[in-house]
């Protein structure tokens, strides 16, 4: 079929309103791929999110050198190993995390939450130096203190510094911040008979353990090294300290006391009484080889006051050879 010259041609206009609606559909493609570069549509942008001087792309980086995404989901990516990650700054705050991503093996009790708020990178974040204000500014903290502090968890210790945990934290306080229109859903656990769903047993079955230790207390009659034993659990130490000789995140304390320490400077040290109470005052002071400074928080005397350390140093020094 063709057209007369001269002659009102159907086929002809066909073609030039089919090449119209090209055209339109064309200029609305270019239109919003140039709209796809906008910076901010309501979007945070991740070099904009801080954390102690760190921005959320440098959180990035360590998020994917230590592949956290190899077990978890952000934004429902990933991997479902572990829960996903993206709003657990908004629930737990920095605090938390600080005391949970370095030691992940283990779940943060209260004082090892509280010593970070000491943190002056933590109170410029959240302007909270008070452990009751945090909670309830994050009471995914109070939650996950009370379901599982001073258990095992799921997770594997990583060998993340001081420096990568603060990127690590400006990354998930990014995610927090994006609008991702509701997602992650609000997992339905109500009614589920696994034991993840459920607090453990014994945290039910005791309220106040993850409580601070009172420094207060009627303890005077108590064997020393047995208070100290039960501080170190309270405390969080052993969530980094093997009680035997293993190295965890920290060195083992079993056979420590009163042996020879190889720093990482080269020098050596004999663990006495007076060594082991400065590295929980301050522990980056002297560093033992193969460990880095800035991953144990520093315990000043208002979090574990000095009759408290000497406890727990008699528990250390009572852990000669095997430990228990
Ligand atoms: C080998 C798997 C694995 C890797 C790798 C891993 N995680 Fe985890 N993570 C887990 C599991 C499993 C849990 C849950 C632990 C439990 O329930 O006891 C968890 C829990 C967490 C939690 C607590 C979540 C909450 O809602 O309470 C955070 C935060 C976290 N991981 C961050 C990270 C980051 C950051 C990385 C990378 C640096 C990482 N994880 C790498 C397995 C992993
Ligand atoms: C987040 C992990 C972590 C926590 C929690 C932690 N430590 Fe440490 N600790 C380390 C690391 C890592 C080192 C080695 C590097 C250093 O000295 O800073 C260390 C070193 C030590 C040393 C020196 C050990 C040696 O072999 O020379 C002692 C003693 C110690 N910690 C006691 C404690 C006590 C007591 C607590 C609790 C009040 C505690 N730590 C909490 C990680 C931790």
């Amino acid at each position: 079929m063709t057209c007369t010259p001269g002659q009102p041609c159907e086929e002809g206009r066909k073609r030039g309103r089919a090449l119209g609606a090209l055209l339109l559909m064309a200029a609305i493609f270019v239109a919003l791929s140039f709209a796809s570069f906008v910076k901010s549509r309501t979007q945070v942008v991740p070099s904009d999110v801080h954390y102690a001087n760190f921005d959320a792309v440098q959180g990035k980086r360590v998020f994917q050198a230590y592949n956290c995404m190899g077990c978890h989901t952000l934004l429902g990516n990933g991997a479902y190993f572990g829960p996903d990650l993206t709003n657990v700054y908004e629930h737990a705050g920095p605090a938390w995390l600080a005391a949970f991503l370095p030691s992940a093996g283990g779940w943060p009790t209260r004082p090892a939450v509280q010593v970070h708020l000491a943190d002056a990178d933590q109170q410029a974040d959240t302007g909270i130096k008070d452990m009751d204000a945090y909670l309830k500014k994050f009471p995914g903290a109070a939650e996950r203190i009370a379901r599982r502090g001073g258990h095992d968890s799921y997770m594997p210790n990583l060998p993340i510094t001081g420096t990568e945990v603060k990127q690590l934290i400006a990354f998930l306080k990014y995610t927090s911040e994006m609008n991702t229109m509701g997602w992650p859903p609000k997992p339905q656990v109500d009614g589920l008979a696994f034991p993840q769903a459920k607090p453990f047993p014994q945290a039910a079955a005791a309220p106040n353990a993850g409580a601070a230790p009172s420094p207060g207390a009627p303890q005077a009659a108590a064997d020393p090294a047995q208070q100290g034993k039960e501080l170190a659990a309270q405390l969080g130490c052993t969530a980094c300290h093997a009680t035997d000789g293993t190295k965890k995140v920290g060195p083992g304390w079993g056979g420590l006391f009163g042996h020879p320490v190889r720093l990482a400077d080269g020098n050596t040290v004999t663990a006495d009484d007076a060594y082991l109470a400065e590295s929980i005052r301050s522990p980056n002071a002297k560093v033992p080889e193969g460990f880095t400074a800035g991953v144990m928080p520093a315990y000043d005397a208002a979090t574990v006051p000095d009759d408290q350390v000497k406890s727990i140093v008699a528990y250390i020094r009572s852990l000669q050879g095997g430990g228990q």
